[in-house]
C-alpha cells in the first residue's frame, strides 16, 4: 500500500497504512528542529506515543506531554500549562512541535505552536477519522471558551500533515462513523462518484478497514484542501464544507453535547437536505439518498424528538451567519453539487420553512 501525498497548497499532507513508522523521519524532514515537543492525549499516548517518540530521538532532543482526553480540556488552562511544561523542558525557537491525537489534540497543540517563542513549527499527525478528513487541515487552531467553543485561536498552517489510517482500528466504533459523516458530506458536497464508492464500502469502512478508509481519507482530504483553497477568505465556496452544520450545531448546542459532533452532522445533513426539497433547491429524492447513506453507516438520521423546535430555531441564531429573520444555508441541488446562487453558495432559508421540517 503505497503513500498518498496530497499537497495541500504550502504544505503537504501524507496519508499511508502503517506510516506512524515514518513518522519521525518525516517530521524531521518537513519540520528540522533541535527538540521535538510531542503532545498527545490519554487514549492515544499509551497506542502510539513512545515508538514515536524513540524514534524521534535519532533527530533531536524530545519532550513528551500528555493532556487528558476530551473535549473539556481544549482550554486556556490546558493550553498555558503546556507552554510552561515546554518551556521546562528548554524548547525554544528551535522547536517543532508534534500533534499525536484527535482534533482536540490538534487544536491545542496548533495553538500551543502558534504562540510559542511567537510560533513554531507544527506537524499534525491526526488519530481520528474527523481529524485526518477535517481538524488537521486549513490551519485552524484554537481553545473553548466558557462563551463557546473555539473563540480564542490563531491561523497557523501545519509543516506537514502525516495520517496513518492504521491507527483507526484502536479508534472507538462510534467515532470513526461519526467520521465518517463528514466524509459523506464531502461527497454530497463535491462528488457523486465518491459518495457511491463510501456507499459500496460501508462496512469496511465502520469496521476501520486501512485499505478501504485510505481511499476516503484521500479523497476526502483532496475535496476539503480544493474548497478551502478555491476561497480562502471565506466569502463563498467554503460555506458548502458547512452544509448540515447549520442545523447540526443548533442540534449540538441544545442536546448539550450529548450526542458527538458527526451524528449531529449527519441529522442536520437530513433536515437541511429536506430543506433544500422543500423550498425547490434540490430534486426530489436528495433526502432519501442522503438518509439511506446514513442509515447504512450507522448514524442517527431522525431529528431528536425531545428537542423543541424552538429551541433549535434559537440555536441557530448563534451562527455567524445569521441574517435577520432568515439564516444562511448550504444547500444541496442533489447528491454531488451544492446550490451555488450566483457564488453566494447559501441560500436565506425563513423560520417557517425550518420550523416545518423540525418534526
Ligand atoms: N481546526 C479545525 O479546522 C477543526 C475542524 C473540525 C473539528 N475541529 C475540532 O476537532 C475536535 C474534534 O475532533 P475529534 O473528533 O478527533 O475529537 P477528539 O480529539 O476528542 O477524539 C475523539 C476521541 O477519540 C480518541 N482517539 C483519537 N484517536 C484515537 C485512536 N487512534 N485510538 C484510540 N482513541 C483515539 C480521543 O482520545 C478522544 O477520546 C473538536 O474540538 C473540534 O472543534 C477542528
Ligand atoms: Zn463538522
Amino acid at each position: 500500500m503505497g503513500v498518498r501525498s496530497i499537497n495541500a497548497g504550502g504544505y503537504a499532507v501524507h496519508i499511508g497504512a502503517g506510516l506512524r513508522h515514518e513518522f519521525a523521519a518525516r517530521i524531521a524532514a518537513s519540520a528540522p528542529a533541535h527538540t521535538y515537543a510531542v503532545i498527545t492525549d490519554d487514549n492515544v499516548g499509551p497506542h502510539y506515543a513512545a515508538p514515536l517518540i524513540d524514534a524521534l530521538g535519532a533527530h533531536g532532543t524530545v519532550s513528551s506531554h500528555l493532556v487528558t482526553a476530551g473535549e473539556e480540556n481544549k482550554t486556556r488552562t490546558s493550553w498555558a500549562r503546556l507552554t510552561d511544561e515546554l518551556l521546562d523542558a528548554g524548547c525554544a525557537r528551535d522547536t517543532t512541535v508534534v500533534a499525536l491525537g484527535g482534533g482536540v489534540v490538534g487544536d491545542l497543540a496548533g495553538f500551543v505552536a502558534a504562540t510559542f517563542m511567537r510560533g513554531v513549527p507544527v506537524v499534525q499527525c491526526p488519530t481520528s477519522l474527523l481529524a485526518m478528513i477535517d481538524a488537521s487541515l486549513g490551519g485552524k487552531t484554537g481553545v473553548d471558551t466558557h462563551a463557546g467553543k473555539n473563540l480564542v485561536g490563531a491561523f497557523h498552517a501545519p509543516a506537514a500533515v502525516l495520517a496513518d489510517v492504521e491507527v483507526l482500528a484502536t479508534l472507538p466504533l462510534e467515532q470513526r462513523r461519526s467520521g465518517l459523516a463528514e466524509a459523506i458530506k464531502h461527497g454530497i458536497i463535491a462528488d457523486a462518484a465518491y459518495l457511491a464508492s463510501i456507499d459500496e464500502r460501508i462496512d469496511a469502512l465502520v469496521a476501520g478497514d486501512a485499505g478501504a478508509t485510505l481511499d476516503v481519507v484521500a479523497r476526502s482530504v483532496e475535496i476539503k484542501v480544493t474548497v478551502v483553497n478555491a476561497d480562502v477568505r471565506e466569502r463563498g465556496q467554503r460555506k458548502t464544507l458547512n452544509f448540515g452544520h447549520t442545523l447540526g450545531h443548533a442540534i449540538e448546542q441544545a442536546t448539550g453535547y450529548a450526542l458527538l459532533h458527526g451524528e449531529c452532522v449527519a441529522i442536520g445533513m437530513v433536515l437541511e437536505a429536506m430543506l433544500a426539497e422543500r423550498i425547490g433547491v434540490a430534486a426530489s429524492g436528495t433526502v432519501r439518498e442522503i438518509t439511506r447513506i446514513l442509515e447504512r453507516a450507522g448514524l442517527p438520521t431522525k431529528y431528536p424528538a425531545t428537542l423543541s423546535a424552538a429551541d433549535v430555531l434559537k440555536a441557530t441564531r448563534h451562527d455567524k451567519k445569521t441574517r435577520a429573520g432568515t439564516v444562511e444555508y448550504a444547500l444541496p441541488m442533489r447528491v454531488g453539487a451544492m446550490a451555488e446562487n450566483n457564488g453566494a453558495w447559501s441560500v436565506a432559508v425563513g423560520d417557517a420553512d425550518v420550523r416545518a421540517v423540525l418534526v
